[in-house]
């Protein structure tokens, strides 16, 4: 296996059947590190993560930060975020246009510094991502905007004292975003209405509630915030990832024999556990040891459905590719409408491709189950359909050949080690 690189130019070499076999382990939670890794800008204390994915997106995260003037070191698992004593408020376009996340700093480095300029996100190919919300919130917390040559420049007036935000959609990044800002407005009362209640956000309430924030309403849609003058250091464990517990459940229903996956947050996947309730297939759950013990289910009598992916607590729309691939295998005819990218649907051409029956109506994609897939050649655009793709070749009879493949580093972690750990053969090229 040859090193990884950050760009998503490599490719994939997966020769199928395969099966599955031994113990995978969850790693912890992109979409909660990064945003947690936003908010240390609030500090100038030391902050300690435990449970780093070595992702991708997190070393993004760690240019931007060291870019914006933080010192970071990696033992294994944990990140310590120290200060250099300076802040620079300004994040050129490269790094954001590798990962949109990194727009969620404006705000933070807005108040740190009086002023941030940093890069507007681009499209992107899982579909139109604006970051209006966000800027609407922090116009009402006092950050005024300007866009002027793919950059948004801030310049902070005073806030009232009480702040009402109503977010048009429960957007997650736009309420870490505003909720992270309002955290260091000293004095200031924020409620923020209609948030979104992602495991993840509330991770980050959490996390700055330690930190010495004062939010109330963690884990419903009204957060409330009284701004603070100082947050400190902390120490903080990284939820486990539940995108990546729910990749590797809909895997192992595929090609498992024996597969344990552990380290699964039942209570964030419910929606995906309630989807193979309805298929026929229920997910075998230990609450104890919070593993799920998983293997093919093909052969078994299985249900078409009709489904939709929905915020929190809805079927995540980070797994729509992969149950697409699942999907895809069984008779009947299902539908996925998929409610929170309207056009996520570059998978399915490349699903297609490998023998899947699969049509899509404005935003719901229509399956029609076939008894096989068949490798070859396909593209990934995203990381969740990098996923969704690997699992298809895994599946398939013959060679797929995944171009593009590098998106899959983005969000799981040493993905290939970890197959390889259970039994999986893959070849990858640079
Ligand atoms: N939206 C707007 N305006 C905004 C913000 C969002 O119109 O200002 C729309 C988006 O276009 C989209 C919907 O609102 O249609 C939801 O977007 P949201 O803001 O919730 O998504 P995000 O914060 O950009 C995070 C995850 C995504 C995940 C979505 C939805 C992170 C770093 N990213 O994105 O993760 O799909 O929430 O759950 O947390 C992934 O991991 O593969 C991934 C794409």
């Amino acid at each position: 296996m040859k090193s990884i690189g950050l760009d998503t130019s490599g490719k994939m070499i997966v020769k199928g059947p395969q099966k599955a076999k031994g113990t995978l382990t969850v790693s912890g939670a992109k979409n909660a590190v990064l945003p947690i890794m936003g908010a240390s800008l609030l500090t100038d204390d030391d902050i300690d993560l435990r449970n780093v994915p070595d992702l991708a997106d997190v070393r993004t995260m760690i240019e931007i930060l060291e870019s914006a003037g933080k010192v970071i070191e990696r033992f294994d698992d944990q990140l310590i975020i120290k200060s250099s004593g300076n802040i620079n408020s300004e994040i050129p376009y490269e790094p954001v246009r590798k990962m949109r996340a990194s727009f969620n700093v404006y705000g933070p480095l807005t108040l740190r510094n009086g002023y941030a300029k940093v890069a507007l996100p681009g499209g992107c190919s899982i579909g139109a991502r604006p970051v209006d919300f966000h800027l609407e919130g922090l116009k009402k917390l006092g950050i005024e905007s300007t866009i002027e040559h793919g950059f948004v420049t801030s310049k902070l007036n005073n806030p009232n004292s009480f702040i009402n935000i109503s977010l048009p959609f429960p957007s997650v990044g736009a309420t870490e975003h505003v909720l992270t800002t309002a955290c260091l407005l000293e004095g200031v009362k924020t409620t923020i209405t209609n948030c979104a209640i992602e495991p993840e956000v509330t991770d980050l309430v959490n996390f700055l509630n330690k930190m010495g924030a004062k939010i109330t309403g963690g884990g419903t849609s009204i957060l409330k915030i009284e701004g603070v003058k100082k947050l400190s250091g902390v120490k903080y464990t990284i939820i486990p990832d539940r995108i990546e517990a729910g990749t590797y459940i809909i895997l192992g229903k595929l090609v498992g024999e024996k597969l344990t996956i552990k380290n699964v947050s039942a209570e964030h996947l419910n929606s995906l556990f309630s989807v193979f309730d309805n298929i026929g297939s229920p997910v075998d759950y230990d609450e104890k040891k919070r593993e799920v013990k998983v293997a093919e289910t093909l052969l078994n009598p299985l249900n078409s459905i009709s489904m939709e992916t929905a915020p929190f607590p809805g079927f995540p729309t980070d797994l729509q590719p992969q149950i697409t691939t699942f999907l895809s295998l069984v008779p009947g005819r299902s539908t996925i409408t998929e409610t929170v990218f309207k056009s996520r649907f570059y998978h399915i051409d490349e699903l297609n491709r490998m023998g899947a029956k699969i049509r899509v109506e404005d935003n719901t994609a229509i399956i029609e189950g076939v008894n096989k897939l068949s490798g070859a050649p396909v593209e990934a655009t995203d990381l969740r359909a990098a996923a969704a793709l690997l699992i298809a070749g895994l599946v398939a009879e013959g060679e797929t050949i995944i171009s593009n493949v590098d998106h899959i580093f983005r969000g799981y972690e040493n993905i290939h080690e970890k197959l390889e750990q259970v039994g999986i053969e893959l070849i990858y090229e640079k």
